[in-house]
């Protein structure tokens, strides 16, 4: 995992190759800049977008001060210089960032061990470049809108390599759900679900970030899917994103369920939970049956991250009945990304893929604005309160960019 996570500066860099604006082409709907201006601000320690609003001197960022799996314990909000971006580099100022599971087991330092605090938080940001070094210059301009998958996104403003950006055309967080969320379902399920049509997939925690994503993907290579959740709303959204059987496992008994409907067993799980749904989703495999780990989240909460899981018997369950447990790493499938997330958002345009974000408006303290409600929208998250994405919007729209 770890050699996959370069530390560079506290931060961590994630590498897409071919993703920028060079290479193989613009994405769906991204239209190049006729003109490049050459600003160079790789040395310069105070700078002005070409606009003219001003850039302030100091911003707010999250910062992991000590390991801890309790997202409020290990994170702090801290004000610093709003940084100065390198000659191959983005400034971006983020509009939004988007929430993951995994914020507390990066928080708690489960992906790098040998990096140590203190270090930045947050790994999706959706904003405007406002400032950019020389070489950055030649792909890209002031005003342009991106979105990134990298580290140091829980902040008002980022600095990410030009070559790590997605250019987005316009400045939505329904493009942030395909970053990890989306990328996630479609190339787990294209490279490790071998889906065949009329094929039964069980889909757990469906009605969340990635898990909505699968049940689409699932239904559009024409399976039968069905999808836990824990509210009869998620049961709702996940049959109008066209779920066959939503279960609704806190009135009905999941595993009961599934003996009594499906008794021929599943032949895709996109498994999300870990522990007792990981133990009743194997013994729910059909023959020949794919169990893709996904997540564990049921156990991310805890010193271990990991929740209890009785494999004693799993050699022959598995044998018995020819099926196969495959983990998947979105990092370890960087070469699908680009074709991932082209085909997605040509999926959004054509309104083939719905990207449902929960940016709180339901939520008892209201919507998530501002960097401070992140450590709200963790706790939403981990409360099972969410339905689709969870989103923080960090600031307004700048008044100054008609593409915001
Ligand atoms: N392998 C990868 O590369 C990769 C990439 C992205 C995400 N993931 C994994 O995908 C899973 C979902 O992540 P996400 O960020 O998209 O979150 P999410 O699905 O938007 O939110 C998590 C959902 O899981 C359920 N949940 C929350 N806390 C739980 C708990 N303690 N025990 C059991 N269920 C709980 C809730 O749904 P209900 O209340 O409806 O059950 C909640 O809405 C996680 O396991 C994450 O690690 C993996």
């Amino acid at each position: 995992m770890s050699s996959l996570l370069l530390a560079r500066n506290g931060r961590r860099a994630i590498s897409f190759i071919g993703v920028g604006r060079r290479g193989t082409g613009a994405l769906p709907g991204v239209h190049p800049a006729p003109r490049r201006f050459i600003i160079d601000m790789s040395y310069s320690a105070h700078f002005m977008d070409f606009k003219g609003s001003s850039i302030p001197s100091s911003m707010k960022k999250l910062v992991v001060t000590k390991l801890s799996p309790n997202f409020k314990e290990a994170v702090c909000v801290q004000t610093v210089a709003v940084p100065t971006p390198g000659d191959a580099e983005l400034l971006i100022r983020n509009r939004f960032v988007g929430i993951n599971a995994s914020d507390i087991n990066y928080s708690a330092g489960r992906y790098d061990p040998s990096v140590k605090p203190p270090f930045d938080a947050g790994f999706e940001g959706i904003g405007e470049v406002v400032g950019l070094g020389l070489s950055a210059s030649s792909r890209y301009t002031i005003g342009d809108t991106v979105a990134y998958f990298g580290s140091g996104a829980f902040a008002e403003y980022t600095v990410v390599a030009a070559k790590e950006v997605v250019p987005v055309p316009v400045v939505k967080p329904e493009f942030l759900t395909l970053l990890v969320s989306g990328a996630t379902a479609y190339i787990a399920l294209k490279r490790l679900g071998d889906l065949a049509k009329g094929e039964t997939v069980l889909v757990t925690a469906a009605a969340g970030g990635t898990g909505q994503f699968a049940v689409q993907f699932a239904k559009e290579a024409g399976c039968h899917v069905i999808g836990t959740c824990s509210s009869n709303e998620k049961a709702g959204f996940l049959k109008s994103i066209g779920c066959d059987r939503p279960i609704n496992y806190t009135a009905e008994d999941l595993a009961k369920t599934l003996r009594k409907e499906y008794p021929q067993g599943i032949d895709v799980v996109y498994e999300s939970v870990g522990g007792s749904v990981l133990e009743l989703s194997v013994n729910s495999l059909a023959n020949k049956g794919r169990l893709i780990v996904i997540g564990f989240i049921s156990g991310y909460q805890t010193a271990s991250g990991i929740p209890p899981f009785k494999g004693g018997t799993l050699p022959v369950k598995l044998l018995q009945k020819s099926a196969s447990i495959r983990g998947f790493f979105l990092p370890h499938f960087f070469s699908d990304y680009r074709d991932a997330l082209s085909s997605m958002m040509q999926m959004f345009a054509k309104g083939k893929l719905v990207c449902e974000v929960d940016c709180g408006d339901l939520a008892q303290e209201g919507r998530f604005i501002g960097l401070e409600s992140v450590f709200r929208a963790v706790d939403y998250l981990y409360a099972g309160k969410n339905l689709g994405k969870v989103v923080v919007e960090v600031a307004p729209p700048s008044v100054s960019n008609s593409k915001l």
